[in-house]
């Protein structure tokens, strides 16, 4: 009996390492086909467009309020440029975070392995993505506002402590949610074409790190208690990233003060709206991950997500 079951164990685990091999094998040679250089492969010296929006307006935390219908167009437009700057500002935040977690990963595995050396392809990716956020930032003139200092010493530890589920599972909520918000101005020819092309380098780079930690994700299976603590943690990681997503120092940047410019976005069910529906996708693949349930349902909601 327990010699079966243990070879049922090993068949288990050596098809989880053949399914490892093979999406880091195609990873790998979709890296090697299409990759940029964001020194050489956006417009740096281009000036801004008169007029363009930097992400659809509809997007923007303030839409639809009356703190909104106040601004004049030029102001709207300003508004979106720092919301775009602070989005950026909190990506390079999360991708220090996450080449963080995925050098852990790598530090502990054979470097001889596809799998690996995915992990490290990824963290060149993400390297050469927080330098072109940051050339972004400076190129818009917006201050680099990051999520702010509470946020920040949390992603300390985070970086430092997290378990398998929580490096996975706090990636693909991330680059899920920038991914969602990219993906429409890429689609948007309205907008400014700097910040558009910045958005399409990502999209194509990052959905390669979707399928990479979505697959790392499915394949564990967790035991009932350890499910929940991951779900509180996961839960805590979420509400921490969703909500400091937009600085209220922004609103300074249209004349706004930030204790109002917060409390109205807050409020604001088309902001709220944005956020779930920009969530959905990535919500549905943690639940069928085991990552989401009675433990940090009141967390998500916490966060505008469900
Ligand atoms: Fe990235
Ligand atoms: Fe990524």
């Amino acid at each position: 009996m327990a010699t079966t079951a243990r070879k049922d164990t090993t068949a288990v685990l050596e098809e989880r390492d053949r399914q490892r091999r093979r999406t880091a094998e195609r990873l790998l040679a979709s890296s090697a086909k299409l990759s940029f250089d964001p020194l050489k492969d956006v417009d740096w010296a281009s000036e801004p467009v008169p007029g363009a929006y930097y992400i659809t307006p509809h997007r923007i935390s303030l839409y639809g309020t009356e703190l909104w219908e106040r601004l004049s167009e030029e102001q709207r437009i300003e508004l979106s440029k720092h919301e775009v700057a602070c989005v950026a500002s909190v990506g390079i935040w999360f991708e220090e975070i996450l080449m963080q977690m995925l050098l852990r990963h790598a530090f502990d595995r054979d470097p001889t392995t596809a799998h690996v050396q995915y992990a490290l392809t990824e963290i060149a990716d993400e390297c050469r993505h927080s330098v072109m956020f940051a050339r972004m930032i400076a190129w818009m003139g917006a201050p680099a506002y990051g999520p702010g200092r509470l946020a920040h010493e949390l992603g300390r530890v985070f970086k430092a402590i997290s378990t398998h589920s929580q490096t996975f599972g706090g990636t693909m909520y991330v680059e899920e949610i920038l991914d969602a918000f990219q993906r429409e101005m890429t689609a948007d020819e309205s907008l400014q074409p700097l910040s558009r092309q910045v958005a399409r380098i990502h999209v194509i780079e990052e959905s390669r790190h979707i399928t990479y930690a979505r697959e790392e994700l499915v394949r564990q299976d967790l035991g009932p208690v350890r499910r929940r603590v991951e779900q509180l943690l996961m839960g805590i990681v979420i509400h921490v990233a969703t909500t400091h997503l937009i600085n209220p120092r922004v609103y300074a940047a249209v004349g706004i003060d930030p204790k109002e410019g917060r409390r109205a976005a807050r409020r604001n069910p088309h902001w709220r709206a944005a956020k779930t529906e920009m969530a959905a996708k990535v919500v549905g693949v943690l639940d069928r991950a085991g990552l989401v349930g009675r433990t940090n349902r009141w967390l998500l909601r916490g966060a505008g997500i469900v």
